[in-house]
């Protein structure tokens, strides 16, 4: 098994814009957040264009593509709007993700599977274009295989329902969160986990050895309200190396 050193840290600055729409201003601006975020030690900023834009909007998007150095992860749902949002203004990495209007935030994994025709043209557009293109999915063997069989380089595994658990059920979908994470490495997908990540549960993911980047949003800028965005963005970081660092120091024992 490979062990990827470097775990990559995504950080999602919906939230900067939801906080932003409710006073229909101008302020806070996620693209600042975006700029501060990266300056931190972020590897990259993830937003997510929603269809009905209730947090990051259009302009953000171009924004900031112009205004921030770090690379784009742009989570969308499987349309054709977004299909030609992303193609105009080129992220670096587009991951797919279901989406429903009535719900508060992305409540489960993509299904590859029942997908398969209406993503495949999708993924070929996009990869053509020289986006690398992930899919929001549970952790589970099949849908890993139903993302290879699309084409699709990387999987980023749904940690919803690991953070919403405790005790031996949190232990038990960890489990299966690190057999995924395997089964994915073993078949060559890139794998990233995503979704409910805070100081308190991100280390026993971090220490997933194959996996290579997480995604995190909420926390980060809940917990930017108390301590400031850039000392919430280098705990999580430091949090992150640690436990990728013993879980080395376990291996090489
Ligand atoms: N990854 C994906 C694919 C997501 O949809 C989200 C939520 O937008 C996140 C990561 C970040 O989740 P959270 O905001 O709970 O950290």
């Amino acid at each position: 098994m490979r062990t990827y050193a470097k775990l990559r840290l995504g950080v999602n600055i919906d939230h900067v814009a939801t906080i932003r729409n409710v006073r229909e201003g101008d302020y806070p601006d996620p693209v600042r957040a975006a700029r501060m975020a990266a300056a931190a030690g972020a590897d990259g900023i993830t937003a997510h264009l929603r269809e009905d834009r209730r947090h990051i909007r259009d302009d953000d998007i171009r924004r900031i593509r112009e205004e921030v150095d770090a690379p784009l992860n742009f989570e969308m749902a499987a349309t054709e709007e977004m299909v030609e949002i992303a193609l105009r203004h080129l992220p670096h990495a587009v991951c797919i993700v279901p989406e429903k209007r009535e719900e508060r935030t992305t409540e489960g994994g993509l299904d590859a599977i029942r997908g398969h025709n209406h993503l495949q043209p999708i993924i070929r557009r996009l990869s053509d274009a020289g986006i690398r293109v992930s899919l929001f999915v549970e952790a589970d063997p099949k849908q890993l295989d139903a993302a290879v069989a699309l084409g699709a380089p990387v999987a980023e595994l749904h940690a919803g329902a690991y953070a919403d658990l405790e005790g031996k059920a949190q232990e038990a979908e960890l489990a299966r969160i690190v057999a995924a994470a395997a089964h994915a490495e073993a078949i060559g997908l890139e794998c990233h986990v995503g979704h409910g990540l805070t100081y308190d549960n991100v280390a026993p993911i971090a220490a997933i050895a194959t996996v290579q980047e997480l995604n995190i949003g909420h926390f980060l800028i809940g917990e930017a309200v108390f301590s400031g965005l850039d000392s919430a963005v280098r705990r999580m970081r430091s949090l992150m190396d640690r436990a990728r660092a013993g879980s080395q120091g376990a291996r090489s024992a």
